[in-house]
């Protein structure tokens, strides 16, 4: 999918790239606008479901876009329950949405990958 990047609703962050950028979403290569949280770049791109309620299975989408609502929750480069909203998109991220309820932390800080983490 093809992103014309003057064409959205979300501006791009001040000093920020512009222009499109390539990511995974659910393991399937999406182009998406840079100098963007995660969650506008989804948005723009077109993604409407970025997880489901762990209850009912009932799709969400990004509500507040200011990191308050918890809405846009989605699993980035392997690290679950990440607020969507507040995390600048970046090219080859790996954006996967979050089905119900995430699994527990790893018990031991040798256990958490660190690779593709982007430093976060
Ligand atoms: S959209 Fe509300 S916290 Fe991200």
């Amino acid at each position: 999918m093809t992103v014309q990047a003057n064409h959205t609703l979300f501006k791009p962050l001040d000093g920020k790239e512009s222009g499109n950028i390539e990511i995974w979403f659910n393991d399937e290569p999406l182009t998406v606008p840079a100098g963007r949280s995660v969650a506008a770049a989804l948005l723009a791109s077109g993604v409407s479901r970025f997880r489901a309620t762990p209850v009912s299975g009932a799709p969400r989408a990004p509500y507040c876009m200011m990191g308050a609502c918890f809405e846009c929750l989605v699993e980035i480069d392997g690290v679950p329950s990440r607020q969507s909203c507040m995390v600048e998109v970046k090219a080859g991220m790996r954006v996967r949405s979050q089905e119900g309820a995430r699994d527990l932390p790893p018990t031991h800080p040798a256990d958490i990958s660190l690779e593709n983490a982007h430093g976060r």
